[in-house]
């Protein structure tokens, strides 16, 4: 199994328990968490709970992985569930392409080493900076949905998006 991706400015690797205190900072933060599908973790121990998840997550289903900067964890990005991508950085490091760099390297990577025909994303209607994230990769959008997660007491809604192997590589191809 691929240990580590490694782009211009990141490097993606398999999650380990010591990523605790770095991955706290992400998902405690209300606005990193502001459209995920929990609420921010309140404490410690509930980012360690979430990362023995993805430690322990089976390969044939998941494919995941921290996202490194300078030596420090700044976020997430891969398929918690396979062909639905994941991504999450801490808000420090938002606006400087670096999600773009961290999909590009995951979206290549599961293309290269999978079968699946297509990757999917669910995002928020108001999630802005997500759904122009997927459409700058070439995501399209193949659906919606109403009140499909409860988080926090709110219920919240989906748009669903797909890119397509064949989309994915005409595009890369100049
Ligand atoms: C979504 C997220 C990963 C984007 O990270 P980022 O590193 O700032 O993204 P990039 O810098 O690669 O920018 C990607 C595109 O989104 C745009 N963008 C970034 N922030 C934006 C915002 N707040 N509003 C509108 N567009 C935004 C950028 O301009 C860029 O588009 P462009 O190249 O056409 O100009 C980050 O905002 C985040 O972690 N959000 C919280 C977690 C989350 O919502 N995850 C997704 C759940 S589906």
């Amino acid at each position: 199994m691929t240990r580590e991706l490694v782009t211009a400015r990141l490097v993606l690797r398999r999650p380990k328990p010591g990523d605790v205190d770095d991955l706290h900072q992400v998902f405690s933060s209300p606005e990193a968490m502001r459209w995920w599908s929990t609420t921010p973790h309140e404490t410690m121990e509930k980012t360690a709970e979430w990362l023995d998840g993805m430690i322990a997550a089976d390969p044939e289903l998941s494919d995941d992985f921290v996202i490194e900067a300078q030596g420090r964890v700044i976020g997430k990005a891969g398929f918690w569930r396979l062909p639905e991508i994941g991504y999450i950085l801490h808000p420090d490091y938002w606006g400087q392409g670096l999600a773009t760099e961290a999909l590009t390297a995951v979206i290549d990577h599961i293309l290269a080493t999978r079968t699946v025909e297509r990757v999917t994303a669910d995002v928020d209607p108001d999630n802005a900076a997500s759904i122009r994230l997927l459409r700058r990769l070439g995501f399209e959008q193949t659906g919606a949905a109403s009140r499909t997660w409860r988080v926090g007491g709110v219920w919240m809604d989906s748009l669903y998006f797909g890119l397509d192997r064949d989309r994915w590589k005409s595009l890369k191809t100049p």
